[in-house]
């Protein structure tokens, strides 16, 4: 089949500049969630109308298998429709489907799809409490006749409670015969796409329908209540899928993930979790409240602390992370590693059972086996111009409140003393220590205030 996505509409209800359909559910556009939607029931071409937003929405979204039909100005839907026309095979049907409603689900698709088999039209359909607003579908002894947009129906009309969703199967050569003699002469002057409902009525082709499973498959998007609306919903139905995994969520209200979160055995997420990008957290891996979790691996059995953030780093098994700690982009972790309050790591591997537990800043170092850096360890790795290394080899003792200026090794068994500052490479198994020697003066007296009165 074809399937045309509509994305030329404004938005004008978003209050935004961004076009309406980049604004993002779960970090992604909507429209590449319709994209990888339509995608994923293997059409034969894919084309997109665009036009509000123009190449800014192209640009966002640009990739090999999807074909792109401008329209300008925006005349309606049926329009919108006949400006992809020649990009479609006439000899498949066209499922038509809307950039703006972006949690459509697959299933639901294939079966109207189905539904319409080769050679007639089916809607998709709705039966709403409040149908204010949509298209009204038009039955005469329960079959479909036309379509009534709310704008031009009667009371009688507007009563009707089955809605058009918008998504539709349609024969693609009879698109060609149809849409071009579409007119205007409606209450607000555009070409309907509904419009060929009746003409297919005429022409004696059979008109279907069928309804999706859940109703925020069909809702739209045109406010930023609905844009929130439909986050919740897609972050419930992710935290659902977790669940059924035997993932632990201790509130499935409290958890979003933006993008993908693979769970092995036995995970537990607290509450107010971030997941971005792709995150694997292996079997019996908990994570603690309020941590954001980016691009990042996590080994079995590795406990991450209360506000975490960590971004494009690998994480070992058996660590103890946090609470607040900052792993950033090329922080690669052993196993059996700690790192505690407020320590920060970048582009820095640490090797099995070392530790950092306080206040430290570790960067574009290599740190080896059981080292135990102490709290205040920072390593000055940038002179202003350029980043340098700081290797730290295994069982080394880093004293508290050290500076490591790199670039600068510390030799095997090493112990740095409190305090030092290493501009020089430490011997391994040796005490290394820069501190001025400390003095007391006997009989010293502390300035007394001078009484006055
Ligand atoms: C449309 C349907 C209505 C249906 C409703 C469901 C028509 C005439 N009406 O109404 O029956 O109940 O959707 O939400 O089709 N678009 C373009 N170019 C245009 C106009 C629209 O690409 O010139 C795109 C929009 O970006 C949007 C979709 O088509 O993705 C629907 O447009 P919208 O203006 O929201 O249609 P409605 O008036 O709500
Ligand atoms: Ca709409």
């Amino acid at each position: 089949m074809n399937i045309v996505i509509l994305a030329a509409g404004q938005g004008k209800r978003m209050r935004s500049d961004l076009p309406k359909v980049l604004h993002p559910i779960a970090g992604k556009p909507m429209l590449a969630h319709v994209i990888a939607t339509a995608r994923s029931l293997s059409p034969k071409r894919i084309a997109v109308v665009y036009g509000h937003g123009g190449e800014r929405v192209r640009e966002a979204l640009a990739a090999d298998d999807l074909l792109w039909a401008k329209q300008e100005p925006q005349l309606g839907t049926g329009h919108a429709v006949l400006q992809a026309l020649p990009l479609l095979d006439p000899a498949q049907p066209t499922l038509v489907l809307y950039g703006d409603v972006p949690l459509m689900r697959a299933d639901t698709l294939r079966e109207l799809v189905a539904t319409a088999g080769d050679d007639a039209l089916a809607l998709l359909t709705a039966r709403l409490d409040d149908p204010c607003g949509y298209g009204r579908i038009v039955r005469i002894d329960g079959a479909i006749r036309r379509i009534v947009e709310e704008k031009d129906a009667d009371d009688a009309e507007r009563a009707i409670d089955e809605i058009n969703t918008g998504i539709l199967v349609a024969p693609t050569a009879a698109l060609a015969r149809w849409l071009p003699s579409l007119g205007n002469r409606n209450a607000q002057g555009e070409y309907y796409l509904t419009d060929i409902v009746a003409l297919a009525v005429a022409e004696g082709l059979s008109v279907r329908s069928a309804q999706p499973a859940a109703r925020w498959e069909v809702q739209g998007v045109n406010s930023k209540q609905q844009l929130a609306e439909l986050e919740r919903v897609h972050q419930r139905s992710v935290a659902e899928r977790l669940l059924e995994q035997g993932v632990t969520l201790l509130d499935p209200a409290r958890i979003d993930v933006r993008g993908e979160l693979v769970c092995g055995r036995d995970v537990t997420i607290d509450v107010g979790c971030v997941f971005e990008g792709r995150v694997e957290l292996a079997d019996g891996v908990g994570v603690g409240p309020n941590c954001v979790l980016k691009d990042v691996g996590v080994g079995a059995g590795t406990r991450i602390h209360a506000f975490c953030h960590l971004e494009s780093a690998k994480v070992g098994a058996g660590n103890v992370i946090g609470p607040y700690a900052r792993l950033r982009p090329g922080a690669q972790l052993g196993s059996d590693v700690h790192v505690g309050n407020f320590v920060e790591i970048k582009n820095s591997t640490i090797a099995d059972h070392s530790k950092a537990n306080h206040l430290a800043y570790i960067g574009d170092a290599t740190v080896g086996s059981r080292v135990n850096v102490g709290a205040g360890t920072i390593t000055c790795n940038y002179d202003g111009a350029n980043k340098h290394r700081t290797v730290i080899e295994d069982d080394v003792f880093i004293g508290s409140d050290t500076q490591l200026v790199a670039p600068v090794t510390v030799g095997r068994g090493a112990t740095l003393g409190a305090g030092t500052t290493l501009t020089r490479d430490a011997p391994a198994d040796q005490l290394t220590v820069s501190r001025a020697r400390q003095t007391s003066v006997p009989g010293w007296k502390r300035p007394q205030k001078t009484k006055k009165d």
